[in-house]
């Protein structure tokens, strides 16, 4: 069917754009041979809205917004990053990847910064099959919020290939009338929820009331819809309307097919999805965002052609999760306290909506903390004791508690953990994360196996956040 190339080219890795129907699987960027990848950072002038006056000046990689990288399972992979980036430094983080410590892309703490004009080669085997993310880990708020990030499937926990595949990758901009971006923090969005884009894509299609981007979908189908949330700031309520669905991996790692009523998607989780398409040809599915006034159609599915025949038929499952399993009967909890600063933290108003850097002589530059410890400003190269050191080898409890008036997406780098339980949400399924949302006063309990040796981000993935405090290192050795 219409998205079978994607499929047919998983099998060799690649670079594919992402946008309108030429997205799915047609445009190979780069990345012909074995596992070797080519991602070249740089700026690039683009109307994000069709009739803006003035482009704005974007950060991509390979000149795509959000591309879509593919990778299989257990074969070695090499993704040079070449930072064509006119001024500042750079990294890739690969969000929710198990590799090596030394691959995973935070400046001075795993690697010295790439700087303009020079390239890094990221080299590792993906340990787990699923649905990733990448993104730079310097001046997030500005690279990321410009839209250097993208796409990482890595392909291997299907036994039985899916009818089509399409992801979804959404992302708001701040664009402004004259077609600049920005600001992307301020302070009343850092001590806030996060400041908000003004303009919704997905997939780098804007997503207005009126307008969103369409794909056309095979009837009587199963369809794996990967939704990706790679705002700074949004968190997304997802539901399909008008098909049924169920979930199938969460964060990259599979579930058991579970019904899906809706999922809160804050920014860097995914959730995968099994969507049985209706027979009847021209029918519609709509995936929304629930967390709106009013919700919004993230995207319209149009059902084609003659049906596959999968009605009836058992939701498609996929493979058990590569993860171990953590040993709870012999695992210490460990207590992580999300809370603003010590000190004061209501900003004055007059400062509020100026950008952070006019502010930082008036106004304390770190706002949030992690068991009381802020990330410093010069943290990254002068990184603060870790919060926790974790016995290589052995399983915790990571008691995680928000008792500020946020909520907080709260992500670990180099390993998955088991999402336990929720003291709000006592339905919360029992899921695999590598990033889990806290509401305001409420505590979860994550369970993990630290077996990936080395020093990893610990942080809130709301980036005004991470980059206001909200940031510790978790030593496993
Ligand atoms: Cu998407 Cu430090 O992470
Ligand atoms: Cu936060």
């Amino acid at each position: 069917m219409i998205l079978s190339p994607l499929t047919r080219r998983a099998l060799m890795g690649g670079v594919l754009a992402l946008g309108g129907l030429a997205a799915l699987g047609r445009r190979p960027v780069a990345g012909q041979e074995g596992q070797a990848i080519r991602l070249a950072a740089g700026e690039v002038a683009r109307r994000l809205l069709p009739d803006q006056p003035q482009p704005s000046m974007l950060r991509l990689y390979n000149e795509t917004v959000m591309p879509v990288v593919r990778l299989q399972r257990g074969v070695p992979a090499a993704l040079t990053l070449e930072n064509g980036l006119p001024d500042e430094h750079t990294t890739i983080h690969w969000h929710g990847l198990r590799i090596p410590n030394a691959m995973d892309g935070v400046p001075y703490v795993t690697q010295p910064p790439v700087e303009p004009g020079e390239a890094f080669t990221y080299r590792f085997t993906p340990p787990d099959a699923g649905t990733f993310f990448f993104h730079p880990h310097c001046n997030t708020v500005e690279q990321l919020g410009r839209g250097l990030g993208g796409v990482l499937i890595v392909d291997g926990d299907a036994p039985q290939p899916f009818d089509a595949d399409l992801a979804l990758a959404y992302k708001d901009w701040d664009l402004n009338d004259d077609g600049t971006l920005g600001p992307f923090l301020t302070l009343r969005g850092a001590a806030g929820p996060g400041t908000f884009g003004s303009l919704k894509t997905v997939n780098g299609t804007p997503v207005t009331d009126d307008a969103c981007p369409v794909y056309e979908v095979p009837a009587g189908a199963d369809l794996r819809l990967r939704v990706l949330n790679l705002d700074n700031t949004r968190l997304l309520r997802i539901a399909v309307e008008g098909a049924e669905s169920w979930m199938i991996a969460t964060d990259g790692m599979p579930l058991a097919p579970l019904a899906l009523n809706f999922w809160n998607l804050g920014p860097a989780m995914r959730v995968d999805l099994a969507v049985r398409t209706p027979d009847e040809e021209g029918t519609e599915i709509l995936v929304q965002n629930l967390r709106a006034a009013v919700p919004v159609v993230l995207a319209r599915l149009k059902v084609v052609g003659g049906p596959l025949g999968r009605a009836g038929k058992a939701p498609p499952a996929l493979s058990v999760p590569f993860v171990p399993e953590p040993d709870l009967a012999d695992a210490p909890t460990l207590r992580m306290v999300f809370s603003s600063a010590p000190g004061p933290s209501e900003p004055p108003a007059e400062l509020a909506d100026l950008p952070f850097a006019d502010t930082l002589c008036l106004a304390p530059r770190t706002l949030w903390a992690i068991n009381a410890q802020t990330w410093p400003e010069d943290g990254h190269a002068h990184p603060p004791a870790p919060l926790a050191v974790l016995d290589r080898g052995r399983s915790y409890v990571l008691q995680l508690e928000n008792i500020s008036k946020h909520t907080h997406p709260i992500h670990l780098h180099g390993h998955s953990f088991k999402v336990l339980s929720s003291s709000t949400d006592p339905d919360l399924p029992v899921h695999w994360a590598d990033t889990t949302l806290l509401g305001p006063g409420e505590r979860r309990q994550v369970a993990l196996l630290a077996d990936n040796p080395g020093d990893w981000m610990f942080h809130c993935h709301i980036i005004e956040h991470q980059e206001t405090g909200m940031m510790g290192i978790v030593r496993v050795a």
